[in-house]
């Protein structure tokens, strides 16, 4: 199976429709509070302008079940886009019908056109053949960028396929594509993961599925604490799920039967409850108070990890090692940062807490590449063929 990449077509006065991911934060007032999605696809756009092409984008914004909801306009998205492109984008009302089909049929070479938000449309998350087909009438060309998208199959990323000439990745899509391949296909070893966030219920599978594959497992995060428990150790009031003690012991006896070294912390931030007043201490992990609960990989634990990362050729993360919001429980996911940042491993993130937070500490651009997937990337992880990628294949 083979899929062709946008640069690899002719797009010179083709009304190219680009599926793009602009789910971005806003604030009240209508301002996008985080670019990084937009700024991810604009080598596609660029290279579509370049080439002479009618560039027409195409989104979903959050979840509005088929209504118009005016908070999930992606009107604002125009003008900022408009911003980091240096040239106008026109905006439609609509993405399909009059709206739609007027203003494309007006566009010159050249221009760019961004269309409302797909899931206004009742029949975008049914992968609604018919709006597939209307949105495919819109184009000559279609192409996919939206990787962040490409685990769910909707019209736009599915459904519209059996009805366009032609398709391509974008140039994020391959990107990404290519990155997870080079971490999880044919890395370079050792290969490590990280993973954090608060729950094993949510990332059992890509646990189990990389389990397969890494030589080494590092795990933070309040999931660390379901491990713990399972060691048979108190965690206090610590989060954790109860109901996943037995699949984390299953875990460990796996990692050991395929001589896949495990880290858990060896140490723990705690304090009383989750409030930036609130009095911290750092314990062993085996020592949780009763009465208190663990917030953060403790400093050791933080040591420990770089350590264990320090022969790593190939790093994969997903998750943050603590409640890195609020600042006292911050330390454990920066140490993490940091010590990816300056290994000489390839280094790959996903997961939208774990994005925010390399934002914060100023070290994204010292990752070798971080993902615009926060669901996909994890799907990747879990060894799922995605519908998004899986439509653009062709025989
Ligand atoms: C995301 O932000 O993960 C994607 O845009 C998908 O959004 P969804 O979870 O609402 O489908």
């Amino acid at each position: 199976m083979k899929i062709r990449t946008v640069d690899q077509l002719d797009l010179s006065g083709k009304r190219t429709l680009i599926r793009v991911d602009f789910n971005v934060p806003m604030d009240k007032a209508g301002n996008v509070t985080d670019d990084t999605r937009l700024q991810a696809v604009l080598p596609t756009i660029r290279l579509a302008i370049e080439r002479g092409a009618k560039t027409i984008l195409l989104s979903h914004l959050g979840r509005p079940k088929g209504k118009r909801l005016p908070e999930m306009s992606l009107a604002p998205v125009a003008p900022r886009l408009s911003q980091l492109l240096g040239r106008p984008v026109a905006f439609a009302q609509d993405c399909v019908g009059e709206p739609a089909e007027v203003a494309v049929a007006s566009m010159k070479p050249g221009d760019v056109l961004l269309l409302e938000n797909v899931r206004y449309q009742a029949g975008e998350e049914k992968n609604d053949e018919e709006l597939g087909k209307r949105l495919a009438a819109l184009c000559d060309i279609y192409v996919n960028d939206a990787f962040a998208t490409a685990h769910r199959g909707h019209s736009s990323n599915v459904a519209i396929v059996k009805f366009v000439k032609e398709r391509a990745a974008g140039l994020l899509m391959k990107n990404e594509i290519a990155y997870f391949e080079k971490a999880l296909v044919s890395p370079a070893r050792p290969l490590a993961a990280i993973f954090g966030g608060a729950k094993i219920s949510g990332k059992i599978e890509a646990i189990n599925n990389v389990l397969g594959k890494v030589d080494k497992i590092l795990i933070g995060g309040a999931m660390a604490n379901t491990f713990l428990a399972a060691l048979g150790h108190g965690i206090g009031k610590s989060l954790y799920e109860a109901e996943m003690v037995e699949t984390a012991k299953r875990i460990l006896a796996g990692a050991a039967e395929r001589k896949v070294r495990l880290y858990l912390p060896v140490d723990v931030v705690v304090a009383e409850r989750l409030e930036a007043t609130a009095p911290t201490r750092t314990v062993p992990a085996q020592e949780i108070p009763d009465g208190m609960m663990a917030l953060d990989i403790g400093p050791a634990t933080g040591i420990l990890f770089r350590e264990a990362l320090h022969d790593a050729k190939t790093i994969v993360w997903n998750g943050p090692m603590g409640a890195f919001e609020t600042a006292p429980f911050a330390s454990g996911t920066q140490a993490v940062m940091r010590a990816l940042a300056e290994s000489d491993a390839l280094t790959i993130v996903g997961g939208g807490d774990t994005d925010t937070a390399l934002h914060k500490a100023g070290l994204f651009s010292r990752m070798s590449y971080v993902s615009t997937g926060g669901g996909a990337f994890l799907e990747l992880l879990e060894g799922k063929r995605l519908p998004g990628i899986a439509a653009l294949e062709e025989d």
